[in-house]
This record gives C-alpha cells, sequence and structure tokens, in this order.
C-alpha cells in the first residue's frame, strides 16, 4: 500500500475540528454528527513494462532527482565523456548547488562492475603471507559495491544534495517512469521509503552492469580478438605498456597479444598504490566552506587510509581503469594532470615532484628512461582504448 499524504490544511482541519469546538461549547443534543473526513485516494500508479536495467538508466539519466532539480548521475558521468565529467577545465566536479565541489576528481562509472567487492585478502599462488586491499567503489574503497555506491550520490551535499531518503523516493514516484518502478519491485514499491531508495540504487547497479557501460567496443578490443591490427606506433605502444614502462604490472594485461581474452581486459588489478602524485594547487576543494573542508588549503587526501584508518595505506588509490582515458581528462585523484601526455612523463621522471602524500610510494613509477618516441607510443596505444570504434 502507498502511505497516505494528508495534506497540510487537511490536518490541520482535522486538529481544529478537534477542539476548535471546546468543552464550554457542547454540542446541543440532536445536531448532525461531524462530518467524517476521508484522507484523499492517491492515484495509483500504473505499472508499466520494463527491465531492472531500463529503470536503472532511467535513474541514471533523470535530472529532477538532486535537490534543486538540475543534476543527474549522468551529469558528471556522461556518456559522450567515456562516463565521466565533461567539465575537463576543472580537477574536480561540482554539485548541484553552485559553487560546491568535492575534492576528488570523477572517474568512469563504465566498467566499474568489473570490481570485485572490497576486500582484505592474499593471493596464496603468489605470497600466502601478504595481505592487500582490492576491490570496492570510489578510490578509496569506501563503498563495497555499486549498490553501496548508487546510495551516496542523491544524499551527498556537494552532489545531488537531497535532505533524505524520503525526498528521493518521492521524485521517483512523481516521475515519469513511476510505472516501471512498481513493475519492477511490485505494487509495494513505494510504500517504505527505506526499502524503496535501496531498490533505487539496485536498479541503478543492474544498469552499471549492462552492454551500454561496458562495451567492449575499443579498438584494443578488436585487435585483441584478432580482427584488427594496430599500427607501428600503437604496436611499440604496447609493447612499452607491457614491458619497459612496467604500465601493465598495474593495468593488468597478458604478456602476449593478441590472444583472445575472457573476461576481457579491464586494465586494473583494482588494488590500491600511492603512485606519488603531487597535490593539485589548482583543487577547489581547497577553498571550500569549513563545513566540506576545515583543512583548507593544506587538506591532504589519504586515500585508502583514510577510509581504512590504517596509517601505513596512507596515500593510496585504487588502480584506475585505462579503458576511454582519452575521454576522461585531467586525470588521477585530484586531477593534477591535463593531458595524456603529462600523466606518462609524471610516470617516467626521474625528478619526481613532491608527493601529497610520502608514504610507501610504489618502486614501479619513475626511472622508466623512456624516450620521446616511446612516451608518445605509449598515448597512441592508450587512445586504443577509446569505446566505439568501427571495425573497417
Ligand atoms: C557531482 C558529480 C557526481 C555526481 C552527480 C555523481 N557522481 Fe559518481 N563519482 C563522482 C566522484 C567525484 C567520484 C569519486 C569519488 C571518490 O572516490 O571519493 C565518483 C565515483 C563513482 C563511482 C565509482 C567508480 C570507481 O571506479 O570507483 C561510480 C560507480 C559512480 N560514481 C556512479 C554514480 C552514480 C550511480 C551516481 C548517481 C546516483 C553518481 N555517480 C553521481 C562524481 C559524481
Ligand atoms: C604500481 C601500480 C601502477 C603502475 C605501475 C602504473 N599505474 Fe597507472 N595508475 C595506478 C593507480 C593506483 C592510479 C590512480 C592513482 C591516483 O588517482 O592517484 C593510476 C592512474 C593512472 C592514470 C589516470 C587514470 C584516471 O582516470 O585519472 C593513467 C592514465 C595511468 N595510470 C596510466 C599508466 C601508464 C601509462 C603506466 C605505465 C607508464 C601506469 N599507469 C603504471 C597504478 C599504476
Amino acid at each position: 500500500m502507498q502511505k497516505l499524504i494528508w495534506p497540510a490544511v487537511l490536518l490541520a482541519g482535522l486538529l481544529v475540528s478537534a477542539c476548535g469546538g471546546g468543552s464550554d461549547d457542547p454540542a446541543p443534543a440532536g445536531s448532525p454528527p461531524p462530518p467524517v473526513l476521508t484522507p484523499p485516494t492517491p492515484t495509483p500508479i500504473v505499472p508499466e513494462q520494463a527491465t531492472m536495467s531500463e529503470l536503472g538508466r532511467e535513474l541514471f539519466f533523470d535530472t529532477n532527482l538532486s535537490s534543486p532539480a538540475g543534476q543527474a548521475c549522468a551529469t558528471c558521468h556522461d556518456p559522450a565523456a567515456g562516463f565521466a565529467d565533461p567539465d575537463s577545465d576543472m580537477p574536480t566536479s561540482e554539485g548541484v548547488m553552485a559553487g560546491r565541489f568535492g575534492g576528488r576528481n570523477t572517474p568512469t562509472a563504465a566498467y566499474a562492475s568489473l570490481s570485485p567487492v572490497f576486500e582484505f585478502t592474499n593471493d596464496p599462488a603468489v605470497d600466502p603471507a601478504v595481505f592487500f586491499y582490492v576491490g570496492g567503489q570510489f578510490l578509496d574503497g569506501r563503498a563495497a559495491d555499486l549498490v553501496e555506491q548508487a546510495k551516496g550520490p542523491f544524499l551527498n551535499p556537494i552532489e545531488m544534495a537531497n535532505p533524505d531518503k524520503a525526498a528521493v523516493v518521492n521524485k521517483v514516484r512523481n516521475s515519469a517512469y513511476a510505472g516501471k518502478f512498481v513493475y519492477v519491485f511490485g505494487a509495494d514499491a513505494f510504500a517504505d521509503s527505506e526499502v524503496a531508495y535501496d531498490n533505487i540504487a539496485t536498479a541503478i547497479a543492474e544498469f552499471e552492469k549492462s552492454p551500454e557501460l561496458n562495451p567492449f567496443s575499443s579498438k584494443f578490443d578488436f585487435f585483441q580478438k584478432g580482427m584488427v591490427t594496430l599500427n607501428a606506433q600503437e604496436t611499440l605502444g604496447l609493447d612499452v605498456f607491457q614491458k619497459k614502462g612496467k604500465c601493465a604490472t598495474c593495468h593488468l594485461l597478458p604478456e602476449t597479444l593478441p590472444a583472445p581474452m575472457d573476461p576481457p581486459a579491464s586494465f586494473t588489478d583494482f588494488r590500491y598504490f600511492n603512485l606519488g602524485v603531487p597535490k593539485n594547487p589548482n583543487n577547489p576543494f581547497y577553498t571550500q566552506d569549513m563545513a566540506f573542508n576545515p583543512d583548507g588549503a593544506s587538506f591532504i587526501d589519504n586515500g585508502l587510509g583514510a577510509e581504512v584508518q590504517v596509517a601505513t595505506k596512507n596515500g593510496k588509490f585504487k588502480t584506475s581503469t585505462l579503458r576511454n582515458i582519452e575521454l576522461t581528462a585531467p586525470y588521477m585523484h585530484n586531477g593534477v594532470f591535463a593531458t595524456l601526455e603529462e600523466v606518462v612523463d609524471f610516470y617516467n621522471t626521474d625528478d619526481p615532484p613532491a608527493p601529497e602524500v610520502d608514504n610507501d610510494i610504489t618502486a614501479d613509477v619513475g626511472f622508466l628512461d623512456l624516450t620521446p618516441d616511446e612516451e608518445a607510443a605509449l598515448v597512441a596505444f592508450l587512445k586504443t582504448l577509446t569505446d566505439g570504434y568501427v571495425v573497417p
């Protein structure tokens, strides 16, 4: 059953009629009984056939689900920008409230479904004694999976800024696709805001697993299946990626390619590292209100370490997928690098900049000794990871 919402006027009327008569003014005997007020019957929602993923798509693109209206998940995760923020001029994204910026660069939501559930585990085949964090959503893994992740942005004051779950659920109930919600989750779908809110997240997660966000349609994918060849520069780039550049150590790729891969490459090990990325002085988060950033310009993003409350993990962030990386500038958790050339220069440098967090910086970064041609080839290879390639 739908929860009945009694209009304020009606409630006020009820209160008045309950005490308005007053005990010193008894109703004369034989007068008609007070009128019985019936609450308005809400218009029933007609179910409309849809899959859970189709419903999730409606939710993902609905710009009405912020407060005030105007921002959807897709505003920051735009398909035209590789499901990341189309505004590549700002290192981080602006919420629905003008001037409110988060501290982190928006990553792609595409292929996020490939990340396993967040856990602290070991790999017995490699070394049973070594435990590490792997998987999860967000750059610090603070959401275990996509469903948990999708519950965050609606209520985040620096993102979609809704006051509470019920506000979001009410917007969905009043949307043009409410019938799809009822079709997927049943006639009582809106009865309980807590349950309905969780179901909103479940549907979004289902959409995020769909081929629309996981098309595997890049030149690399067709190359790996043996359907196209890479040009000379891209071939050199792949070689540098696998060997001299050490990129494949974390952005996983097999040594021998082309060879059909099942599952296809995610270009990440979903593990956490401190690359020694420098602070980004242009991060708009530094000048946010005290309520959101009490540390001002001295704010340090400790990433995984802050999340799991283990200082030795400070400065570690989840290895990013590199799929559609051409479309998702700027780069790194704080958006410090504007171009892929800058990223590759950073990995190749013999003179690393001061790191944002000086803790357990990985030895696989820096001093790669790549020539300018090899750097350019690496960038050319990264551009073969853009979806929507048309096989000639
Ligand atoms: C204002 C911009 C903004 C909006 C709106 C937004 N996001 Fe994000 N999204 C981000 C940022 C920034 C991060 C990274 C935050 C972090 O790591 O702390 C992120 C992270 C994610 C991730 C994790 C990706 C990964 O690799 O870990 C997913 C999935 C995602 N968002 C989906 C969504 C969904 C679903 C919605 C709508 C309910 C949404 N986002 C709304 C900015 C946004
Ligand atoms: C030790 C593991 C490791 C190695 C080796 C490595 N990366 Fe990364 N890469 C990461 C991590 C972790 C991040 C996210 C860091 C952050 O946000 O601060 C990242 C981020 C990136 C990004 C930015 C992603 C984004 O969406 O902002 C690019 C591009 C990239 N790496 C390319 C490369 C290339 C090219 C190489 C080889 C020259 C390489 N990486 C080597 C772990 C690694």
